[in-house]
């Protein structure tokens, strides 16, 4: 490992059937001004809204509420729940849904106390917060972004059309806790559920497709990527398997929780096309991601052949005995491609709205980061997105 870093992850997570009970070791520790945060009503149909309320009460919690949080939350949204929180003096953000829910608490607790414009100030300028930041802490509906552990929160302003993730340098925007139930996931669509697997399989290959030092994050990436494939098989089988939904919201967890970033320069390029996608179309998070995916790497994989070669032979089981290294490498990428079919994934941004007239708009939409094998020009840009089509 050739990188120099610090780690700390302060988020206490609480994991298994029934964990939700941990509420009760928890919210003592806060003031007695709880806001719920929630989406558009799942947690009323599957029980979890009354068991939490339950909870809520018997600490003797004063609760506000803010309630549809829409998947891609919105700015818009961001300042209703600011002037929510203000008002009712929150000691305690208490998120219960998914990345989307996460996500929001999250930036609303760092706007509460902020006299700037949130959306300028962390979205725009990516400034870390300066002021007194409100505890949030989640119960995990939707497995997936990795949002109960990390620091991540990302926004959409339907206005310029722009979806942006603020990952915050400062540890105390993690949530201070997350109940991890994967009971709680069993209700979800099937078309949530693999969308959820596959924004965890990407998360994992957007950290480890850079770098060429030998690390041992690559090695954990591996290991996570190898059993969300065999519980995401599973689980597209026997939905209501328990052990396979434990496994994938626990691996989720691991995919994008700092761990497997440490001594990497990371890629994170899929992100930013299928966030761009996203703005434009409103289209499920992970969705935008497979959508763009194959295009991309086959399009970066001679820059980083070494790393695609590997991930062909330790991921997908390709013998490269005989073989090219670049027929080795795309081998895995077809393997890849039939598993992501076998999950029902969206395998193209047509099928999620986008036409061939969008397209310059939807790259205007592109952030483009260089941590990966191969910084994006304008041009390749485009014709990913074409490829995408
Ligand atoms: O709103 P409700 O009614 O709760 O329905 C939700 C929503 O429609 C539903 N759902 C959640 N739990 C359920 C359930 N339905 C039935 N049973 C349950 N147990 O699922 C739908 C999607 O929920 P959402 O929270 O939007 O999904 P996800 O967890 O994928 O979050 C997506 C958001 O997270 C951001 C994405 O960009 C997107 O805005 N991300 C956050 C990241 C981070 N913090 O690090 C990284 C990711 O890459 C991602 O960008
Ligand atoms: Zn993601």
């Amino acid at each position: 490992m050739l990188g120099s870093f610090s780690y700390c992850n302060p988020t206490k997570l609480y994991f298994g059937a029934g964990a939700v009970e941990y509420l009760n070791d928890e919210l003592p520790k806060y003031g007695k001004n709880v806001v719920l945060i929630y989406g558009a009503g799942s947690i009323k149909k599957n029980g979890i809204y009354d068991k939490v309320c339950e909870i809520l009460k018997a600490n003797g919690k004063c609760v506000t509420e803010i309630s549809g949080v829409m998947p891609n939350p919105t700015l818009n949204k961001l300042y209703e729940g600011v002037d929510t929180a203000r008002k009712a003096k929150a000691d305690l953000l208490l998120a219960v849904g998914g990345g989307s829910v996460c996500d929001y608490a999250k930036a609303v607790s760092v706007s509460v106390n902020c006299d700037d414009d949130p959306w300028e100030k962390y979205y725009v300028r990516f400034e870390e917060p300066t002021c007194k930041i409100v505890p949030v802490g989640c119960v995990l509906t939707m497995t997936g972004t990795g949002s109960e552990m990390n620091a991540g929160s990302v926004i959409t302003n339907t206005d310029t059309k722009m979806k942006v993730g603020h990952v915050f340098a400062s540890e105390e925007v993690m949530p201070k806790f997350s109940v991890l139930d994967p009971e709680y996931t069993l209700t979800l669509p099937r078309y949530q559920m693999a969308a959820g697997i596959y924004d965890i399989f990407n998360h994992i290959c957007e950290q480890y497709f850079s770098g060429e030092d030998d690390n041992t994050s690559d090695y954990i990436a591996e290991g996570l990527m190898r059993s969300l494939l065999h519980s995401s098989r599973i689980a597209n089988k026997d939905m209501q398997n328990y052990e396979a939904r434990s496994n994938i919201m626990w691996t989720a967890t691991w995919a994008l929780n700092t761990l497997i970033s440490r001594g990497k320069s990371t890629d994170w390029m899929v992100h930013m096309l299928g966030q761009a996608v996203g703005a434009h179309t409103n289209a499920t998070h992970g969705m935008t991601l497979s959508a763009v995916s194959l295009a991309y790497y086959r399009h970066i994989l001679p820059y980083g052949l070494k790393k695609f070669v590997r991930f062909a032979e330790n991921v997908w089981n390709i013998d490269g005995a005989g073989k090219t290294d670049e027929q080795t490498a795309f081998e895995g990428l077809s393997a890849m491609e039939s598993w992501m079919k076998e999950m029902g994934l969206a395998m193209s941004i047509s099928e999620l709205g986008v036409t061939e007239d969008m397209i310059e708009k939807v790259a205007d939409s592109v952030l483009v980061l260089t941590g990966g094998y191969k910084p994006l020009d304008r041009d390749e840009i485009v014709k990913v997105l074409k490829d995408s089509l």
